[in-house]
């Protein structure tokens, strides 16, 4: 063979090869393209995790962000709670109507995000860039729904006047009414919805036919396993009720004469009486506060006293599983002690609780002397350890308009985006059949 003819048929195969390569790849695309567009932006936003730590004044629709589509519910649903018949204009902040205060504040989550969302369509306002509401649902990575039912359980379940049915039921049932015949719900069974039902009796006529999608919720408390799960849910933390010590404000450990704190109710129906037991070993304790009071008015400022000098804070097991305290001793730079074995714990994912908290068993806790013996045994440089991580995950348990990098908001979106892979995974497994089905129906037809 002539150099000319090898190079020339060189020439041809490499010819060959790279058309064949772009067939297969232009092919690829095009299935892809028929592919649920859903899936591919799954996909593409795993791969691309770190963009969202970013941090830009608007954010940029085509850069990776999880995409959030929101109905456009009436304003009943959300802001009309708060007795608002409009979406609030997110650019004026004083024109916001607050969340009510004193206890309800502690579930308010369903009213960050809903703002959040509000803001990532309008440019200037200064926040992270890791969620954009989209108007096209095709588009969307998740649906959101602006329910607020914590505040709806909280305001509207009490009948009044004539009613024989509670506010708050009638728009539950008004909700899975609306979801089971929209487009967005049918198309992978709700499996993509992310609906928020932080207080525990909140949801609580409608969450069964809404349990295949995502709840962002206090704890799994008052849920069977089918309905929500660690696999597909969220766990947010509460509102702290105290306020935030500031870092270069919160006490030495010589400082801190008590051991540890509980300032809480001690009857507590279901797996709470563990604190009667815990109360009776500890109450002749010198260095050991443990008092029962619910926390209202005077009592919020006490609490976040009395935990700002303790070295430790005891968050015992009450009638749900979680309480504030936990958010409350966190904020109050008071090292938490947890002691509620099915406790479930914001931001597992992200966060390792071990750094800055102290697990114990319920069975070894009320073992005489364990516990006192156990803390008391903890150095101060092993406390301090723990008290500066403790500084350092503050931040992941504050809620505020607008968001701010690694804050509540900010986490929950992470962890959604997290969520993602499994989803993908769950709704890949359930459509095994789907084409079959679509046979069957058109041979019937
Ligand atoms: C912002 O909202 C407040 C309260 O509703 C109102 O008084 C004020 O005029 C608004 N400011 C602007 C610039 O629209
Ligand atoms: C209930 O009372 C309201 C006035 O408070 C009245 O307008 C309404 O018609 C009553 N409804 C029924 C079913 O009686
Ligand atoms: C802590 O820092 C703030 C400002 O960040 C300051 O106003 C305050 O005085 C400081 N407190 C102490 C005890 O240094
Ligand atoms: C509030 O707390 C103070 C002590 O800090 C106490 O003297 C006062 O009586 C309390 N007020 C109420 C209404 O409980």
């Amino acid at each position: 063979m002539s150099e000319k003819s090898f190079l020339s048929s060189k020439l041809l195969f490499y010819t060959i090869t790279i058309s064949t390569l772009l067939f297969i790849i232009s092919s690829l695309f095009f299935l892809q393209r028929n592919e649920s567009s859903f899936t591919s932006n799954l996909v593409h936003k795993l791969r691309t995790e770190e963009v969202k730590q970013t941090h830009v004044s608007s954010c940029n629709r085509n850069q990776d962000v999880l995409k959030v589509f929101m109905y456009d519910l009436p304003s009943e649903f959300h802001f009309g709670l708060l007795g608002s018949k409009i979406w609030p204009n997110v650019k004026n902040i004083s024109s916001i109507p607050s969340y009510p205060g004193g206890l309800n504040r502690q579930h308010s989550v369903e009213y960050w995000l809903t703002l959040d969302l509000l803001a990532s369509e309008i440019s200037g306002i200064k926040r992270p860039c890791n969620v954009v509401r989209v108007k096209n649902s095709v588009e969307a990575d998740v649906v959101f729904v602006p329910f607020f039912s914590s505040l709806s359980y909280n305001r509207k379940s009490k009948l009044r006047g004539n009613e024989t049915i509670s506010v708050d039921r009638l728009l539950q049932e008004r909700l899975v009414e609306f979801l089971k015949i929209q487009e967005e719900w049918k198309r992978f069974d709700g499996r993509d919805h992310l609906i928020v039902a932080h207080h525990p009796n909140s949801l609580l006529y409608a969450r069964n036919s809404l349990g295949s999608a995502m709840f962002v919720l206090s704890d799994f408390g008052r849920y069977t396993s089918a309905v929500a799960n660690v696999e597909k849910d969220i766990i947010a933390p509460y509102l702290h009720v105290v306020k935030t010590v500031a870092c270069n404000e919160s006490a030495s450990f010589d400082m801190r004469h008590v051991l540890a704190y509980f300032q809480g109710a001690i009857y507590r129906k279901d797996g709470g009486t563990i604190r009667q037991e815990l109360y009776n070993l500890l109450k002749d304790e010198k260095d050991v506060h443990f008092a029962f009071g619910t926390v209202k008015g005077n009592g919020t400022k006490q609490t976040g006293k009395g935990m700002a000098s303790s070295k430790f804070c005891l968050n015992i097991a009450g009638d749900t599983p979680s309480s504030n305290r936990l958010f409350d001793s966190i904020v109050s730079h008071c090292v938490p002690v947890i002691i509620s074995d099915h406790i479930e714990l914001p931001f597992e994912d992200t966060l390792d609780y071990s750094g800055f908290s102290v697990f114990v068993h319920s069975s070894e806790a009320v073992k005489k002397g364990f516990l006192v013996n156990l803390l008391r045994g903890v150095s101060e440089d092993q406390w301090k350890k723990k008290l500066e991580r403790l500084k350092e995950v503050v931040e992941c348990f504050e809620y505020q308009f607008p968001s701010r990098p690694g804050d509540s908001v900010d986490m929950i979106w992470s962890a959604v985006s997290h969520k993602l892979s499994s989803l993908q995974l769950n709704v890949h497994r359930k459509n095994r059949y789907r084409r079959s089905e679509t046979y069957d129906r058109n041979r019937s037809s």
